[in-house]
């Protein structure tokens, strides 16, 4: 599993406000990217900017980002679809694995059993590439569902 470091909020609003449509996060530099496409595991902080929010900076989700191409990069939620189990990077089979009932998904997240206790493929992230810099709308999506559906 790769490192996994602290993506910076950027968006300047109360974080329930923005729910619905996501955060976008700057979550690494093209650089930090293996070549190989090895994925690599961001958490994502939400740190508030409003001073009446009372919460200090808290993890709100995880992200892996593999890089695809040259100038080219994947994201998915690190979140299981199936009952939000942490999702891992298996090097040895080259799979990204649930622990929790034993979801296995390929690279380009689908999934690798007819019989998948997860409903649904993992769950994609846009990514938005400004220069050098990976940003990813980050959500979180409704467990359990075959149906991909903001949480
Ligand atoms: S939570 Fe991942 S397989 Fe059940």
């Amino acid at each position: 599993m790769g490192p996994v470091v602290a993506g910076a909020v950027v968006v300047a609003h109360p974080l329930i406000e923005r729910r619905d449509s996501g955060l976008l996060v700057r979550l690494a530099g093209m650089d930090d990217l293996p070549v190989d496409g090895a994925p690599q595991l961001y958490q994502v902080l939400a740190e508030p900017t409003e001073a009446w929010l009372k919460f200090s900076r808290r993890s709100i989700g995880s992200v892996f980002l593999m890089r695809t191409a040259p100038e080219q990069v994947r994201a998915f939620n690190a979140s299981c679809p199936h009952v939000s189990g942490p999702i891992t990077w298996r090097e040895d089979t080259g799979d990204f694995y649930c622990p929790l009932h034993e979801s296995r998904f390929a690279a380009d997240g689908a999934r690798l059993a007819a019989d998948s206790p997860s409903p649904r493929d993992l769950d994609s992230l846009d990514v938005e590439l400004r220069g050098r810099e990976v940003w990813v709308r980050f959500q979180n999506f409704t467990p359990n569902t075959a149906e991909k559906k903001p949480a």
